[in-house]
């Protein structure tokens, strides 16, 4: 019987992390820009290693043959042949496993980073160098079969080790001031970014004006932000973060879990706290004053109601 991964095709290894998004989900798919955090405490690991057969795929969501995958891992095969056809083997079967500790649809952008960790460890298999920018344009390729029309911004931040500003399409490095303590929790209902996507460009068709004034002042917002995180001011942070869950709200993008979450942030000590990622349920992030009060403030998140909580520490980086 041939073996797997054999010494002279050992197979290869991606990985990617979790984001979330400290301020302007939604108004990037206008142009406006935002900022995202890492999210160290959730990742995933892929592994590709020529197989001996067609391909057999390995997961929490599905354990078979590729040839047989159902269609809800249709973004992690897109990504898979969208890695095989840029390495010019479009026709190789590999064997994949996948462990991802991100749950999925709960806006912290777990199928860029299950895409990005998945078209890593076949470009590696295939012995192929990728720069970032086709990295970029795979992870989108399969980002698209997912949401539609991404702006792009997940698929840029779950490789992201640290901070990042995100404009048109780019994204550049942020300096943080002292390190910033998140709590994030879950509200335990799948988050509907396609959809959510849709309502504001819906509300938008409605009420241009309305939706145009709620978009730029996100952009504004994140503009200001930039400045309050190289500095750490907190207190800013934070009230930044509480106007745009309002101004998220006011664009439909809210929900009764959500809300629930961030009164429950705040009556726990947080400086400010919001829906992360696409909205209609996933996640709520708030900004603690330190390492301490995160401990505490999550604890309150878990009594609320909260299905888990996180905590994320942004190192402070010049
Ligand atoms: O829910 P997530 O993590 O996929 O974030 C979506 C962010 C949006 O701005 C709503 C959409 C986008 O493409 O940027």
């Amino acid at each position: 019987m041939a073996t797997h991964g054999s010494a002279a095709e050992p197979g290869a290894t991606g990985r990617a992390g979790a984001k979330a998004i400290l301020l302007g989900e939604h108004a990037v798919v206008y142009g406006r820009p935002a900022i995202a955090i890492p999210v160290r405490a959730l990742g995933v690991e892929a592994h590709a290693r020529p197989a001996d057969d067609r391909g057999h795929l390995s997961s929490t969501l599905y354990h078979g043959p590729i040839a047989q995958a159902p269609d809800r891992l249709g973004v992690t095969l897109t990504a898979m042949r969208a890695a095989l056809a840029a390495a010019g083997r479009p026709g190789a079967a590999l064997d994949i496993a996948i462990e991802s500790s991100i749950p999925a649809e709960r806006g912290l952008g777990s199928s860029a980073a299950v895409s990005a960790a998945v078209i890593e460890a076949v470009l590696g298999a295939c012995g192929f160098a990728a720069d970032d920018e086709t990295m970029h344009e795979l992870i989108q390729t399969a980002e698209r079969a997912a949401h539609g029309a991404p702006s792009g911004l997940d698929a840029r931040t779950v490789r992201a080790r640290q901070a990042v500003w995100f404009d048109r399409g780019r994204i550049e490095p942020v300096s943080v001031g002292d390190d910033l303590v998140f709590v994030i929790a879950d509200t335990g209902v799948r988050g509907r970014t396609r959809e959510a996507v849709a309502a504001v460009a819906h509300r938008r068709e409605e009420d241009p004006r309305g939706v145009e004034s709620a978009l730029d002042e996100l952009g504004e917002l994140a503009t200001a932000l930039r400045r309050d995180v190289s500095t750490a001011d907190r207190e800013a942070i934070g009230s930044a973060m509480n106007r745009a869950h309002e101004l998220l709200n006011g664009l439909g993008v809210g929900d009764a879990a959500l809300d629930h979450l961030v009164h429950a942030a705040m009556a726990g000590g947080a400086l400010g706290a919001k829906l992360t990622g696409g909205g209609r349920g996933g996640c709520v992030l708030a900004l603690a004053r330190d390492t301490a009060s995160a401990e505490e403030l999550g604890g309150r998140l878990t009594r609320a109601g909260a299905a888990a909580v996180w905590t994320t520490t942004v190192e402070g980086v010049a």
